[in-house]
C-alpha cells in the first residue's frame, strides 16, 4: 500500500509517497515553502499544489503543528489563530479532491518511529517521543498506544512556555553554545520525568542528527535515544495515519 504523507510545519509544506509495509518513500520528497502568515487558505492552496506534483487519487494523511481532533484544530502555538476551530480535514478534502486525515505532527512522528524506526524495540514500554523544532511537539506511547495530542511542549519552564525555551528554534535564534542549549534541554527533561516517568525517551526533530553534540552532556532516567527516521518521520506516520482511519471508515 502507498498513500501521499504531508507533513505541514512553519517553514516548509514537504510531502512524499509511503510505502506502508516498508516507511520508505517511494519518491523523492517534495517541499513547498509555507506562504507567509500560513492562513487556512494558503497552506489549503499549497496542499493541493503538493497532490498535483505528485498526480495523486488516493486517501492522504497530513500532520499538523496542532491539536487536532476528528480533524478540527483546536490550538494554534505556531501556526495563525484563525486556524482554531478550522476543520483540516473537510478543507484539504475540498481543495484536492481525496480524502485526507489530519493528525498533530508530533504524534505522526512518533507512529512512524514505533513501527519503523528506534521505537520498534520498545513496544512494551512507555515511551515518549519528543520533536525539537520550531516548536515541542511530544507523543506518549504506553505498550505501543498512542495518547493522542498530548501538549508537554508547554508546560511552564521558569515562568516560560518550555517551548520557548528549549526547542532546535531557540538556540540558533538566541545563538546558544550546545553547552547552553544543552542546559536548557536538560531542565526541561528534568521537569518531564518529574510529571511523567517514561522508560525511553526519543528525541526527534532535525537536532536529532546532532544527538553526539548533546547527547554525551544530558542526564535521564529513562533511555535516551535519537531519532532514527530524522526528517521522514512527519510524512511516514501521517500516511500511516491516513491508513489505520481510512481502514476503519
Ligand atoms: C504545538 C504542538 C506541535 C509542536 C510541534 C507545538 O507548539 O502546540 O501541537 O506538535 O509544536 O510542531
Amino acid at each position: 500500500m502507498v498513500i501521499l504523507g504531508i507533513d505541514i510545519g512553519g517553514s516548509g509544506i514537504k510531502g512524499a509517497l509511503v510505502d506502508l509495509e516498508t516507511g520508505e518513500f517511494t519518491t523523492p520528497r517534495h517541499r513547498i515553502k509555507t506562504p507567509e502568515g500560513a492562513l487556512p487558505a494558503d497552506v489549503a492552496v499549497v496542499v493541493k499544489e503538493l497532490v498535483e506534483h505528485f498526480d495523486y487519487h488516493g486517501v492522504i494523511g497530513c500532520g499538523f503543528p496542532a491539536i487536532v481532533r476528528e480533524g478540527v484544530v483546536f490550538s494554534a502555538a505556531n501556526i495563525d489563530k484563525s486556524w482554531i476551530g478550522v476543520n483540516a480535514n473537510q478543507l484539504f478534502s475540498e481543495v484536492t479532491g481525496c480524502s485526507v486525515f489530519t493528525v498533530n505532527d508530533a504524534d505522526a512522528a512518533g507512529t512512524a518511529e514505533m513501527s519503523f524506526g528506534v521505537g520498534k524495540d520498545y513496544q512494551k514500554e512507555i515511551v515518549l517521543l519528543l520533536t525539537l523544532g520550531t516548536g515541542i511537539g511530544t507523543a506518549v506511547f504506553v505498550r505501543g498506544n498512542l495518547l493522542p495530542n498530548t501538549e508537554l511542549g508547554h508546560i511552564e519552564l521558569r515562568g516560560k512556555d518550555a517551548e520557548r525555551r528549549a526547542s532546535a528554534a531557540v538556540r540558533t535564534k538566541k545563538k546558544l553554545s550546545w553547552e547552553a542549549w544543552t542546559a536548557r534541554l536538560q531542565e526541561y527533561l528534568s521537569a518531564i520525568e518529574m510529571l511523567i516517568s517514561p522508560d525511553v525517551i526519543v528525541v526527534g526533530g532535525g537536532i536529532s542528527k546532532d544527538s553526539e553534540k548533546y547527547f554525551p552532556l544530558l542526564k535521564t532516567r529513562a533511555k535516551l535515544l535519537p531519532a532514527s527516521l530524522l526528517n521522514q518521520a512527519g510524512i511516514v506516520g501521517a500516511a500511516l495515519y491516513a491508513y489505520q482511519q481510512s481502514s476503519e471508515t
